[in-house]
């Protein structure tokens, strides 16, 4: 199979340049100017921007949580994620406590293998870090190509570790040569804050958000970035919402510490208003919340300084259904919002047509930084002789609104709903396929490779 897609500006992270892509099978085997190469397909991409395929290393698939599942399974978060430009995410393996990351790896495998229409890529959460984990860590990197250790300092009872953990754990990856991610807000503060608000009758939704103030975020990636830097263990910090919890890794950073920051696309484009509309609210309901305007500059600037190298969606959908299991008490309301399909076209909506960010920037934080970081670069994350031919043939100009009536996420609302968006990812490549055309999907699951990741290897 051979594809040429002529006369497209190719953006990557650093180059900004109108030529052809010659792409052989899986790869991509020529860039240049006017290349006369018979191709099996030809597309012309004139006048359209040519992207590497966006990566989305934070989503959360078929996940058992708060008691229910999240709605999207490898099927439909996949093939949704490719329609909205998305042609790679890495979903998070949970440990449950007492059992093994084997076990935990093998159930993974039993809902995405054969099931995945997109690529994808495991994290592995360790909620319980003893000998036998310790023990896992190395063929977890080595024969696995599963690179990154995800921990959660809140979630107490079902995901949390304490610190004592944590650094045990940063010890044994450094030494494997694996990162260290982290949910960074302080578990025990929110549940105090949880248990204070329940026992003065303050239920609504509304609560959630004042139950995870802005410092049970700082406080906690200060400390994360500490142990990090005591052990030297490459770190990251995902889903950052707050101005106050970046300053801390700004901090930590003037330490010449690997200390990555993701951010998500809710929190730059939303506000802690979702959380004035009585129980509708609950479609907002995530941890950490939406917070406030400030935060939302301080994360566009951070972006532009290169203190934030990931914007991620934490996509994690429930159905209304499943969001009324806390009508009548917040602390129930599964955590999570729908967004794996949005990321990349309201990215370039909201930050490079608002002059928020520059278009080499959109790429850098959609698909560069994420392989680099998370040990995929160059296979993935850019245009390049060699690299897979994940691409995505974007029209700068095309308007649509974002609606659950025309997504296709298995949710039945929209954190977007009604939002008029310019710039549409119109044909996506995966591997030298193209995988949608014009809103058609032209894959099957099982198409979507697991992809091993390589150690950490940035200087
Ligand atoms: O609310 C969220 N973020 N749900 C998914 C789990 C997590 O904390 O990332
Ligand atoms: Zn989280
Ligand atoms: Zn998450």
């Amino acid at each position: 199979m051979s594809l040429l897609i002529k006369n497209g500006r190719i953006i990557t992270a650093a180059d900004d340049y109108v030529a052809d892509i010659f792409i052989e099978n899986d790869k991509i085997s020529t860039i240049g100017t006017n290349l006369d190469i018979k191709a099996d397909q030809v597309i012309d991409a004139k006048n359209k921007f040519v992207i590497p395929g966006g990566i989305d290393p934070h989503v959360h698939l078929d996940m058992p949580f708060m008691g229910t599942y999240s709605s999207d399974n490898y099927e439909t978060g996949t093939s949704a994620a490719l329609f909205g430009g998305t042609t790679m995410v890495i979903d998070f393996v949970l440990q449950t406590q007492g059992k093994s990351l084997y076990s935990a790896l093998n159930e993974w495998k039993g809902r995405s293998d054969g099931n995945a229409v997109g690529d994808y890529s495991f994290h592995m959460a360790v909620t319980d870090f003893n000998e036998e984990t310790k023990s896992e860590i190395k063929d977890m990197i080595e024969k696995e190509g599963i690179t990154s250790f995800k921990t959660f300092m809140a979630y107490k009872g079902a995901l949390m570790i304490d610190d004592k953990q944590m650094v045990g754990l940063m010890n044994e990856v450094k030494k494997q040569g694996g990162m260290v991610t982290t949910h960074a807000t302080n578990g025990d503060m929110i549940d105090y804050l949880v248990a204070k608000h329940k026992s003065e009758g303050k239920l609504s939704p509304l609560y959630h958000y004042l139950s995870q103030p802005e410092i049970t975020e700082s406080e906690a990636s200060n400390r994360f970035a500490d142990m990090a830097h005591h052990t030297g263990v490459p770190a990251y910090i995902v889903h950052m919402t707050s101005e106050n919890a970046l300053n801390h890794i700004r901090d930590a950073a003037k330490r010449n510490q690997k200390v990555f920051v993701e951010t998500c696309i809710q929190y730059l484009v939303l506000d802690a208003s979702v959380y004035d509309k009585g129980f509708e609210s609950a479609k907002w309901v995530m941890s950490p919340p939406i917070r406030e305007k400030k935060d939302q500059a301080g994360l566009w600037a951070g972006i532009n300084q290169g203190s934030v190298q990931v914007v991620a969606t934490d996509h994690c959908p429930f159905m209304l259904e499943q969001k009324k299991m806390g009508e009548k008490d917040f602390s129930k309301i599964p955590n999570g919002s729908p967004a794996i399909e949005n990321r990349m076209e309201l990215l370039f909506s909201e930050g490079v047509l608002k002059n928020k960010i520059s278009l080499n920037k959109f790429v850098e934080v959609s698909s560069t930084n994420a392989a680099k970081i998370f040990g995929m670069y160059p296979q993935k994350g850019t245009i390049a002789v060699g690299s897979d031919a994940d691409i995505v043939i974007l029209d700068p100009n095309e308007k649509h609104t974002i609606s659950a009536k025309t997504h296709h996420m298995n949710c039945d609302y929209s954190s977007y709903e009604g939002w008029e968006i310019t710039g549409k990812c119109k044909t996506i490549i995966l591997r030298g396929k193209v995988a949608v055309d014009n809103n058609k999907l032209l894959v099957e699951k099982g198409y979507g490779k697991f992809i091993k990741r390589n150690k950490f290897s940035l200087v």
